[in-house]
């Protein structure tokens, strides 16, 4: 996802910054840019593509100020561009702003500034931030970025500087990570800390609400109006050490990013006081023609395409299969002009899920990809794309971006059923409503991983696992034992519970475990009974349950809790544990999850 560094110093600012954006290369971006204050004049450089594109734009020009900001953008609002690339400016061409994050309410502030006579140069949502600023900038631009920040909507990390203030940079953070790099007579503002490591490890990092005064000589926080204090951190890692977040794999930085993840896919796509999910990209009107839903998926993309089918035909009462990639490539699938096609793919690259489109796309009514790379061929090939905002994932197995999958598959299940009049506001307001509690429920997950951990490494010896789910969570059974196959070599594999008892259950004895997804709800009693059929025969039982289920630990051997939510948001917790679990077992038998032998992060081979 973008990246963001600002320096204020005494050293040539454009170097400092170029460094720090080829720190940040590895978030993954589409294009990138810098701004910087000379004497009283600000200049901007930005360009499409590869970093190296805007290093060589810069090659022949010397830059000699100490005052710069740069970004590098991935694309949400308009497409990959020099236009769109980030910083912004206002009018005056004084005022200059990179963001990250989504403003919401961007549409109406663009046509109320509009109205006032503002001109815009690009299709993003960002850009309208310097013309606020604009707007009350005779009362300096500390003042003005407060009125500014009053007037958004939506996550941010901003940062801003004025030509006509060039001893300061100003940044503001809600939602969207910054953090402050402490040196001696300079300072940096970055949305990670590798990109100024380099020069300082003095890290301060900023909290919602914050808004910074960033000098060369220091730096003041205010929050809501309010100076606060917050605690420097003294950074231990190394430049390697620091990519990875301080975490010692991807794979375990990246399941940390699930929260944000689901956070970054969700926002910006509903309305809560309206009731209304709002998809840019698609077509309402087609979308409502359609009577039956075809989605196609391969590995991890293809489980949450299994979990949809429950929830979508439950809230829609449309027909939906699913089908994997590398099948319906050479079926004759039924598919007419009101087949609705979802396909699913976190890199948009992998070649049997192209290939079963391409079986198909003729007959399909209305087609829509679900994607993590911006512009990857599937974001190029159906009618409409719906990005899920996980930003790039580098540890091989597929973690934040199957719940950023989740997160639009969702609110896709929500739209179509509100479309067809089959979800009341009342019902989609609810929806939302525990849809937002998502990060929050992820991340005390995550806060309880030594727990699961200790239970990893007690079962990291075993050679087979088996994992049970019912209904909606049937799919994550699968997620689990897909996971643990990939990252550990145990073999592994996921049924439906009510098919124990035709097959699997011939498995059973004192070394396999058995993990189940046990949500209190109506079919409790049936896992129950599952699990007591296993018990009776001597098998190990590890069971991911509600928080206030008390009765649970009477009959496992070990109890994975999770919040309490309605039954059909819980694949969104469940899934979570399975990935930790999967990571701890494999780093316990001293596999490099990361890159696990065999496996390709995109799978463009048959
Ligand atoms: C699992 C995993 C793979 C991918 C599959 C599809 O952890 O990463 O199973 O999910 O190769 O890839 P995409 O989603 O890129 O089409």
């Amino acid at each position: 996802m973008c990246g963001i560094i600002g320096y204020i110093g005494r050293e040539n600012a454009a170097e400092r910054v170029i460094y720090g954006l080829k720190k940040l290369e590895y978030r993954g971006y589409d294009s990138s840019g810098i701004s910087l204050v000379e004497g009283s004049k600000l200049l901007r450089y930005r360009a499409k593509g590869r970093l190296e594109n805007l290093v060589s734009a810069l090659k022949n020009i010397r830059l000699h100020g100490t005052t710069a900001i740069g970004h590098t953008r991935w694309a949400t609002h308009g497409k990959p561009s020099d236009e769109n690339a980030h910083p912004h400016t206002d009018c005056t061409g004084k005022i200059t702003i990179i963001h990250n994050g989504i403003i919401e309410n961007y549409y109406e502030i663009k046509q109320m500034l509009l109205k006032r006579g503002h001109k815009f140069t690009s299709e993003t949502d960002s850009e309208i931030f310097a013309h606020l600023i604009e707007e009350n900038i005779g009362k300096g631009v500390e003042k003005a970025v407060q009125a500014a920040l009053k007037k958004i909507r939506g996550m941010y990390a901003m940062v801003i500087l004025h030509a006509g203030e060039p001893d300061k940079i100003v940044a503001a953070r809600k939602g969207s990570p910054l953090v402050l790099g402490i040196g001696k007579n300079e300072n940096f503002i970055a949305s990670d800390v590798p990109s100024f490591l380099k020069y300082t490890k003095k890290a301060v990092f900023l909290e919602d609400d914050d808004m910074a005064v960033i000098t060369k000589q220091g730096y003041t926080v205010l929050n809501n109006g309010k100076k606060v204090s917050r605690k420097i951190t003294h950074i231990k890692w190394n430049d390697s050490q620091a990519e990875k977040n301080g975490y010692p794999h991807y794979m375990l930085k990246e399941i940390g990013e699930e929260p944000q993840a689901f956070e970054d896919t969700i926002i910006g796509r509903f309305d809560s006081d309206r009731a209304k999910i709002l998809f840019e990209t698609v077509n309402d009107a087609r979308l409502r023609k359609m009577k039956n839903v075809r989605i196609i998926a391969c590995g991890t993309s293809y489980h949450a395409a299994y979990t949809t089918k429950y929830l979508m035909e439950k809230y829609s009462g449309l027909n939906v299969s699913v089908d994997i990639g590398s099948e319906i490539r050479y079926a004759a699938p039924a598919v007419t002009k009101d087949t609705l096609i979802i396909i699913i793919s976190q890199s948009g690259e992998t070649i049997d899920t192209i290939a079963a489109f391409n079986n198909i796309k003729k007959r399909a009514g209305y087609s829509i990809a679900v994607v993590n790379v911006v512009g990857s061929t599937l974001s190029r090939e159906l009618d409409s794309v719906i990005y899920t905002h996980a930003g790039p994932e580098i540890g091989v197995a597929a973690t934040k971006t199957f719940i950023s999958q989740l997160a639009v598959l969702y609110l896709l299940s929500f739209h179509i059923a509100s479309l067809k009049g089959r979800m009341s506001r009342k019902k989609i307001r609810s929806a939302l409503k525990s849809l937002r509690k998502i990060p929050g429920y992820i991340k005390e997950i995550i806060k309880e991983r030594k727990k699961i951990e200790k239970i990893g490494a007690k079962y990291s010896r075993h050679r087979d696992f088996l994992y049970y789910g019912r209904n909606i969570n049937y799919p994550i059974a699968l997620e689990g034992a897909l996971k643990l196959k990939e990252i550990s070599y145990i073999h592994a594999e996921g049924y439906p519970a009510g098919e124990m008892k035709h097959g699997p259950i011939a498995l059973v004895d004192d070394k396999v475990p058995n993990v189940f997804i046990a949500p209190v709800n109506a079919l409790y009693e049936k896992i129950i009974n599952n699990i007591e059929e296993i018990r009776a025969r001597d098998g190990i039982i590890i069971a991911v349950t509600n928080r206030s289920n008390k009765t649970m630990k009477n009959y496992a051997d070990d109890v994975i809790y999770i919040p309490d939510i309605d039954e059909d948001f819980y694949p969104l917790l469940a899934a979570v544990p399975l990935h930790l679990l999967a990571y701890y077992i494999g780093v316990k038998k001293g596999i490099d999850v990361d890159k696990p032998r065999n496996l390709a992060k995109s799978v463009t081979v048959e």
